[in-house]
């Protein structure tokens, strides 16, 4: 095993954020886990973990966050957060496109920024998007403001990639298919998909750690079912 890293992971309260957050330090890296709510985190009381109550779509917080309490030397960025509204294009409001795209976008981009100067040359910025945020791939209805906020997501990371291919970090995004996990329910009622949140995870972390060495500013399908 490399040396232990310096790990930084959004949406680390439930689904596949709070098993990444386990996956790391049961391999021993030091992680600051970063979600609203902290107490699922905290009553794991695992090692090397730093639970931080950070509201993504508070650009102020994140600001103040990244001044104070970051660490100083980061080697992965898992932008993981995620915010899902579902609901029928023509019901929606400009409200719920902005809440949406706070998190998924905007919350992205303010904390990949500000954590820039911490983020080792050899790092990674992997960026969890959604196969509805790929051209081409299936659609569906009630998914307009989150499945283009991930299209955002998808394209955004091209452009990092792009900017960052001289100095570092890479930039890549994993672009997921169904996962069981809280969000899935509230996107799909009642769906049941063999994919757990933690298989997903040991995927993601194993592709955080080292896909940067074979990717860089690539939206990766990962998906072994429909949707
Ligand atoms: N599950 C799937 O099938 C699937 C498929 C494709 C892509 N994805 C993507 O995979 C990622 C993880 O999904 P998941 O299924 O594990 O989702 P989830 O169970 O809904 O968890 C989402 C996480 O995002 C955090 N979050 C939401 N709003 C936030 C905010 N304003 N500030 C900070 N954190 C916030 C939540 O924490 P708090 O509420 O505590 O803040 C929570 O920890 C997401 O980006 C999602 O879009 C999932």
């Amino acid at each position: 095993m490399d040396k232990a890293k310096n790990i930084v992971i959004t949406g680390a309260s439930r689904g596949i954020g709070l098993a990444l957050v386990q996956w790391f330090a049961h391999n021993q890296h030091n992680v600051w886990a970063l979600s609203r709510n902290t107490a699922p985190i905290e009553a794991l009381q695992l090692p090397n973990v730093t639970a931080i109550a950070l509201d993504l779509s508070n650009e102020n917080a994140v600001l103040e966050w990244s001044d104070t309490f970051s660490p100083n030397r980061i080697d992965a960025l898992i932008n993981n957060a995620g915010k899902l509204i579902n609901k029928p294009f023509a019901e929606t409001t400009q409200a719920d496109f902005e809440e949406v795209y706070k998190v998924n976008v905007f919350g992205l981009a303010t904390l990949t920024r500000v954590l820039l100067g911490k983020l080792q040359p050899s790092g990674h910025v992997l960026n969890i998007s959604s196969m509805g945020g790929i051209g081409g791939t299936s659609k569906f209805p009630g998914l307009a403001a989150y499945s283009s906020s991930k299209g955002a997501v998808s394209i955004l990371t091209e452009l990092l990639a792009e900017e960052f291919k001289e100095t570092g970090p890479a930039v890549n995004a994993l672009a997921l298919g169904a996962v069981q996990t809280e969000m899935l329910s509230e996107a799909f009622p009642g769906l049941q998909v063999p994919m757990s949140a933690a298989n997903m995870a040991a995927y993601i972390a194993n592709f955080a750690l080292s896909g940067h060495d074979f990717y860089n500013g690539k939206v990766l399908p990962v998906s072994n079912t429909t949707p």
